[in-house]
């Protein structure tokens, strides 16, 4: 099974994952981006645990959206409610790693409900 690169910035930290070893943890979709940073010591924020209802681990998909799971409609609704979304939020919690992707973690997240 292939390896994918996931790199995190602000801090500049690039990791390699394999999917046979997901989920790493408990918190988000096995293999998400929450998942992967948690695990390998990034720091995003996730009020709700990784069920997708809070909207704290937003991030900004800078690199290769294609590389995550597309969005659910209950994804979008939260990321709508998110006052900083951009087109290129996604739930850090919910978006499963495909592919090699760079993302960006803001510096302030807030609770969007
Ligand atoms: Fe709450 Fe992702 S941790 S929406």
């Amino acid at each position: 099974m292939p390896r994918y690169k996931v790199t995190f910035q602000p801090a500049g930290v690039t990791v390699e994952v394999d999917p046979a070893l997901f989920p790493y943890g408990k918190h988000g979709q096995p293999g998400s981006v929450l998942d992967i940073a948690l695990a390998h010591g990034v720091e995003v924020e996730h009020a709700c645990g990784g069920v997708g209802v809070c909207g704290t681990c937003h991030v900004l998909v800078t690199n290769s959206a294609d590389s995550l799971s597309p969005p659910t409609d209950d994804e979008l609704d939260v990321i709508d409610a998110i006052p900083a979304h951009t087109l290129h939020s996604r739930l850090a919690c919910q978006a499963v790693v495909a592919g090699d992707v760079t993302v960006t973690v803001p510096a302030h997240n807030h609770n969007a409900v």
